[in-house]
């Protein structure tokens, strides 16, 4: 949810500022602006509703702005519609200071009312413009930038990433974090900001995540970083193994595809340095040993497709340990009131590791007493550095909104850390730990088995692109995969469409089933797949146009009943869900490509949600 990124060093900073938000542009797109200052302070502005190309637009036809520091920022409107000037940067009403800023001010109007009565003027409907009108009342009050940052952070409620510069400090560069993610980058050219490391990928690999409450003062050669209380600290530095061809389309038409092909890679690099000599090995919860033991409760919580992938995991896991699964949607999770305590988990599952209904989730489960698992993305993001312990998936920056490689690997991740606390509990027979552990090892390719279909995919996309709604429907494992096969479609085609679980449609949902309703019927889960049958009839005869998909243990079965089919390979029946999700993201992928939709960045919707 909105970019941020930032450039103190030698070189001129525009260019940098352009490219960052380009590899940002995923986190919000509604409109973009950079600031930048020049060595005698000239502080200029440039912003524009709409995509960072009609900024580019803009700023082709004028003079550059000239300097070597700047901040820039895209956004994903939170207060106040997109326009130019809502868009970010703001700059306060003496023309002196610039902020660009992620999150939300929780108490803007209360102090914008009282800048008001101050006779400050507001130009915008945002709630960042308090904090630059803040800043420049209180610089004026204490003639030290500092001084002045500290008092706003002490005055403001809510979260924020933010970059700051002044015209009066022509070199330096200030960046402050509550909340929302902000790192520090440490190039040859100069010193970076970022709310996210893709952005920094081309110029830098070595990076210090800033925790809540600091404070940073970044010029070219040097950068300081201080706590609430002003004192400077010492951070670590990290390096970051991502490259910078990983977050490139690299031939691809949208990040998405490119995203869904590169999952047999990605499943691969997240199993195989977690099994060895066939036995699952998971270092990272080698000192959780008598943690696990005493587990008798999990809940898996998360948002999006992280809650789906919550979802199989809550049918797998109870079937692999005979204990209670929770899945939860992180956003309901904490005003619950979970019954929470030593025996239970909290698994949080979460791509970026900055979602704030999950990280609210985290802190909850932990407030409350339980130890939390995350499987996290993104390395050293925020659920990771809070969590007691992390399982990373190794699926390498994901940039197109809609999940696809990031959701995989979080499935098959989930699962083996299943199988592996069976083990752990004893609650798995050796044969059945033995065929999942194979079923693992087999994945990856059977992934690229199914993605060597993908002519056929795209041809029943063509076919069925036109349809205004569509239901999907499955039993068990195959309902948790329709939710995620749903959403797929209905967030980059905007085709209405439904998930169920099979056997309750007819519980009031059958009654939209008319003739040409189109339903995609998943019967991949052996144990029911004659149940599943038996509601692919109930729609058929009501006139749905059926699209099946199964193993091809069961293909004929289903096959005489549906009008197109995805037939995938068999695989142990918990990972069946690894290699469902692929024919449906494909299917979903070019529905989207025939209507022509933006399948990258669909509408109103942000990769990273950094709001409640
Ligand atoms: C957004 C994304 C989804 C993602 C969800 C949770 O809605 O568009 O793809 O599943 O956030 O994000 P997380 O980073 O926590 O996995």
């Amino acid at each position: 949810m909105c970019g941020i990124v930032g450039f103190a060093g030698k070189k001129e900073a525009l260019p940098i500022l352009l490219d960052g938000l380009e590899r940002l542009e995923y986190r919000g797109y509604d409109s973009a602006g950079v600031a930048v200052v020049s060595l005698d302070g000239d502080l200029q502005v440039k912003k524009s509703k709409g995509r960072l190309s009609v900024l580019r637009e803009i700023l082709d036809t004028q003079s550059p702005l000239s300097g070597n520091i700047g901040i820039g920022h895209t956004r994903w409107a939170t207060h106040g519609e997109p326009n130019d000037t809502n868009a970010h940067p703001h700059v306060g009403q003496e023309g002196k200071i610039a902020v660009v800023h992620n999150g939300i001010i929780e108490n803007y109007l209360e102090i914008k009312k009282s800048l008001i009565r101050k006779g400050i003027v507001f130009s915008s409907d945002t709630d960042t413009e308090v904090i630059v009108q803040l800043l420049e009342y209180y610089y004026r009050k204490k003639s030290n930038l500092m001084d002045a940052v500290y008092a706003v952070l002490n005055r403001i409620k809510g979260a924020y990433a933010m970059g700051i510069l002044c015209s009066d400090n022509p070199g330096q560069m200030i960046a402050a974090r509550k909340d929302a993610p902000l790192l520090i980058g440490y190039g040859e050219d100069g010193n970076y900001i970022a709310s996210d490391v893709t952005a920094l990928l081309a110029h830098t690999r070595t990076v210090t995540y800033m925790e809540d409450d600091e404070v940073a003062v970044i010029t070219a050669d040097d950068v300081q970083i201080f706590d609430r209380d002003r004192f400077q600290l010492e951070k670590e530095k990290h390096e970051i193994e991502w490259d910078v061809s990983a977050a490139e389309k690299g031939g691809y038409a949208h990040f998405m595809l490119k995203e869904i092909m590169e999952q047999p890679e990605a499943v691969r690099k997240t199993i195989s340095p977690r099994l060895a000599d066939g036995e699952i090995v998971l270092e990272e919860l080698r000192d959780a040993k008598e943690l696990m033991k005493n587990i008798s409760r999990i809940y898996i919580v998360a948002c999006g497709s992280a809650y789906h992938v919550g979802m199989v995991g809550k049918y797998a896991l109870e079937k692999m340990m005979h204990i209670p699964v929770e899945a939860c949607l992180a956003s309901e999770f904490r005003y619950s009131e979970p019954i929470l305590g030593e025996s239970s988990l909290v698994i949080i599952i979460s791509q970026s590791g900055e979602t704030l209904d999950s990280m609210a989730a985290l802190r909850e489960a932990k407030r409350r007493g339980s130890k939390v698992l995350s499987i996290v993305n993104v390395m050293g993001s925020s659920i990771a550095r809070e969590s007691d312990y992390v399982l990373y998936t190794w699926a390498g920056p994901e940039i197109a909104v809609a999940t696809t490689k990031a959701y995989t690997t979080q499935m098959v991740l989930l699962l083996m850390f299943g199988v592996y606390l069976a083990k752990q509990l004893d609650r798995m027979e050796q044969e059945e730990y033995m065929a999942v552990t194979r079923g693992l090892q087999e994945l990856p390719e059977k992934i690229s088995i199914v993605l060597s279909d993908i002519d056929h995919y795209q041809k029943a996309a063509s076919r069925y692109f036109n349809h205004n709604s569509v239901f999907y429907i499955g039993r068990n494992l195959d309902y948790a995969l329709g939710l995620e096969g749903s959403l797929k479609l209905k967030e980059i085609s905007y085709i209405h469409s439904e998930s169920y679980a099979a056997g309750e449609l007819k519980h009031g949902t059958i009654s939209l089933i008319e003739h040409g309703t189109l339903v995609v019927a998943l019967a991949t889960y052996e144990p029911l797949v004659e149940k599943s049958l038996s509601n692919i009839v109930e729609v058929k005869s009501r006139g749905a146009e059926v699209i099946a998909m199964t193993t091809e243990l069961t293909a004929s079965l289903i096959g005489s009943q549906a009008s197109e089919m995805f037939v995938i390979p068999k695989t142990h029946s918990l990972l069946q869900s690894v290699l469902g999700v692929i024919p449906l993201q494909l299917f979903a992928y070019y529905v989207a490509l025939n209507r022509g939709c933006d399948i990258d960045k669909p509408r109103n919707l942000a990769k990273s949600v950094t709001v409640e």
